[in-house]
C-alpha cells in the first residue's frame, strides 16, 4: 500500500471514504452541560445521548458501517437454526483465522464468561499482557487471578517504545516453570485497551506461543481490538512492512490455540465469537453457548449482526479500511501534545489518551482525577470521554481502594464516525480546558457498586469547582456553546 501524497510539510490524515449518511449532532449550551453531568452523577456513562456533543465514549458497537455491510445485512437469513448468514459468518472467521470451529457469542464479555467458565477454577493463575475489566471480572468470578506481565515502559505514558503492549517474555517463562498445574491458559490482548490502545509486535506473540507450547498451555489471544494492532505491525515492526494484512493474520492465528473477539470493535457490527481447532477445548466450550448465548448458530447476535460482522472482518483486512482509526488518534494525540497537553505517547489505537495524573496533577489520586477530568471536559465542551483510571479499578481485598496504574481520559474515535475538523474541535477546547486546570478539583463517592463500578458509580465534586469552571466559560465565551 503505498502512502499518499502531500505538497510541502503539511501532512494530515485523509478519510479514505466517503460519508453517504449522517445524523445530525446537538450541541447544548455549557449551563444545560452542567445540570445533565450532575443528573449523571457525574459519569459519562450515565448522560443520555442528546446531551452529548461527539460521542468519545467507546468504539464499541458505534463504528460506522460501510455500505456493502448495510447491504449484506438485508439478505440476511432468519432461522433459529442452520441460518445461512451463520454459515458466512463461519465461513469467514476460518478463512481469517485458520480455526475449524466457531462459537458465537452476542457480545466480548460473553466470550470471557464462556472461557472462564469452562476453564478457569478455584486458584487458578491467568498471566497477561495486561487485564481489562470484563475479562478480569470473570476470571475473578470463577475463583482465579489475573497476573499481569507487562514492560515497565507499558504504564509510562509516554516512552518511544513501539510495542508497550508486549508482554514480558522473561517474567513469563519463569511463571509458567513455577505455577504449573494452576495456569490454565495465556491470555495476550490485542490493542491493549486500558495502557492506551498499545500494540505488540508480531515477534513478541511468537515468543510467547513458543513458552506456551513449552509448557503445553493454551495460548488465548483477545483480537477485540486486532484491526488496530494490525494497522501498528504493518507500520512499525520493520519484517511486516511488505506483508498484507491478511498475512499477517495469519501469522497471529498461527501462535494460538482460541481467539475470541468482541465483534462490536472487531468487524465493525455487534455480536462476538470464540474460535478453535482444538476439539477438547471446543467440547468444553460447546454446551455453554446455548445455555448463556443462543443456539449454536446464532449465539445471541441477529443474523444481521451476523451478516454484518462477515463483511466487516473480511474489510478488516483492507488496509484503507483501518488506518483511519489510529491515524486521526495520532494527529489528536500530536497536536495535543505539541502544545503542551499530557497524553499517552506513542498514539495507540482506540482512542487519544489524555494522562490525567499530570493534567490535574494537584488532583490526588484518591479524588479520581480521570473522572474529574471527563466531567470537566464534557462542560468544556459536550464531548463524552470514558475514566479509565481508579474509578475503572475493583477495591483491594481489604476494602482499600486500589489506584489505578494511570490516570487516563480516553477519548475513543470509533471508525470512521469522526472528520477532523470534529478532531480539531475536541482538541480546541481541550487546550482552553489545559489553560483553565487549575479550575478542576477532586471528586468523591455518592453511589459505589460492588463490581465494574466504573459502569454506573456516581460522584460528586469536592468542592463548588464545576460552577467556577462554567463562569470562566462563560467569561470567556459569553453566551457561545
Ligand atoms: N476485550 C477488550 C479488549 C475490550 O476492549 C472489550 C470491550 C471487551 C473485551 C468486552 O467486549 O464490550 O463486547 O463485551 N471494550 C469496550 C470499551 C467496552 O469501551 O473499551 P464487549
Amino acid at each position: 500500500m503505498s502512502e499518499l501524497a502531500f505538497w510541502g510539510n503539511d501532512v494530515f490524515p485523509v478519510e479514505m471514504h466517503k460519508v453517504r449518511v449522517i445524523q445530525k449532532l446537538n450541541l447544548v449550551s455549557v449551563e444545560k452541560r452542567l445540570e445533565a453531568i450532575r443528573a449523571a452523577g457525574n459519569n459519562s456513562f450515565l448522560l443520555k445521548n442528546e446531551d452529548v456533543f461527539l460521542d468519545m465514549l467507546t468504539d464499541s458497537g458505534v463504528n460506522a458501517m460501510s455500505d456493502k455491510q448495510v447491504a449484506a445485512m438485508m439478505i440476511a437469513d432468519d432461522s433459529y437454526a442452520g441460518s445461512a448468514s451463520f454459515e458466512r459468518f463461519e465461513a469467514i472467521n476460518r478463512k481469517l483465522f485458520k480455526k475449524e470451529y466457531v462459537l458465537p457469542v452476542h457480545q466480548g464479555r460473553a466470550a470471557e464468561n464462556i472461557l472462564a467458565r469452562a476453564l478457569v477454577r478455584q486458584g487458578h493463575i491467568v498471566p497477561m499482557n495486561y487485564h481489562f475489566t470484563t475479562t478480569r471480572a470473570h476470571i475473578q468470578a470463577n475463583g482465579g487471578t489475573v497476573r499481569e506481565l507487562f514492560l515497565p515502559e507499558a504504564v509510562q505514558p509516554q516512552s518511544d517504545i513501539a510495542f508497550k503492549g508486549n508482554m514480558d517474555t522473561k517474567a513469563l517463562a519463569t511463571l509458567l516453570q513455577k505455577e504449573q498445574g494452576r495456569i490454565p491458559f495465556v491470555r495476550v490482548e490485542a490493542g491493549t485497551n486500558l495502557i492506551g490502545g498499545q500494540p505488540w509486535s508480531l515477534a513478541n506473540l511468537q515468543e510467547v506461543a513458543s513458552l506456551c507450547r513449552k509448557h503445553s498451555i493454551p495460548l488465548v489471544l483477545d483480537a477485540s481490538l486486532l484491526a488496530d494492532n494490525l494497522y501498528f505491525i504493518k507500520t512499525r515492526e520493520a519484517s511486516c512492512q511488505s506483508m498484507e494484512l491478511i498475512e499477517i493474520t495469519e501469522k497471529i492465528a498461527e501462535c494460538c490455540d482460541i481467539m475470541y473477539y468482541s465483534a462490536r470493535k472487531l468487524g465493525c457490527a455487534r455480536g462476538g465469537a470464540i474460535l478453535t481447532s482444538n476439539k477438547a477445548l471446543f467440547k468444553a466450550m460447546q454446551p455453554l453457548i446455548p445455555l448463556f448465548e443462543g443456539f449454536l448458530t446464532y449465539g445471541g447476535m441477529s443474523v444481521r449482526e451476523i451478516e454484518a460482522a462477515s463483511v466487516g472482518l473480511e474489510e478488516t483486512m483492507d488496509f484503507d479500511m483501518v488506518r483511519h482509526g489510529p491515524e486521526f488518534i495520532a494527529f489528536m494525540a500530536n497536536e495535543l501534545s505539541d502544545c503542551g497537553v499530557p497524553v499517552v505517547l506513542p498514539a495507540g489505537g482506540l482512542g487519544c489518551h489524555l494522562n490525567a495524573r499530570e493534567f490535574v496533577s494537584h488532583v490526588p489520586q484518591t479524588e479520581f482525577p480521570a473522572a474529574a477530568l471527563s466531567a470537566a471536559l464534557y462542560l468544556a465542551s459536550g464531548v463524552r470521554g470514558m475514566e479509565r483510571g481508579t474509578m475503572s479499578e475493583e477495591r483491594n481485598m481489604d476494602g482499600s481502594e486500589h489506584l489505578a496504574n494511570m490516570e487516563l481520559l480516553r477519548l475513543a474515535l470509533p471508525r470512521r464516525v469522526f472528520t477532523l475538523s470534529q478532531v480539531k474541535f475536541t482538541v480546541n477546547r481541550i487546550l482552553w480546558l489545559y489553560e483553565n486546570r487549575d479550575l478542576i478539583g477532586g471528586m468523591e463517592w455518592e453511589e459505589e457498586p460492588e463490581v465494574l463500578r466504573f459502569f454506573f458509580g456516581r460522584l460528586r465534586p469536592k468542592g463548588d469547582w464545576q460552577q467556577r469552571l462554567v463562569d470562566k466559560f462563560v467569561l470567556d465565551f459569553g453566551d457561545r456553546r
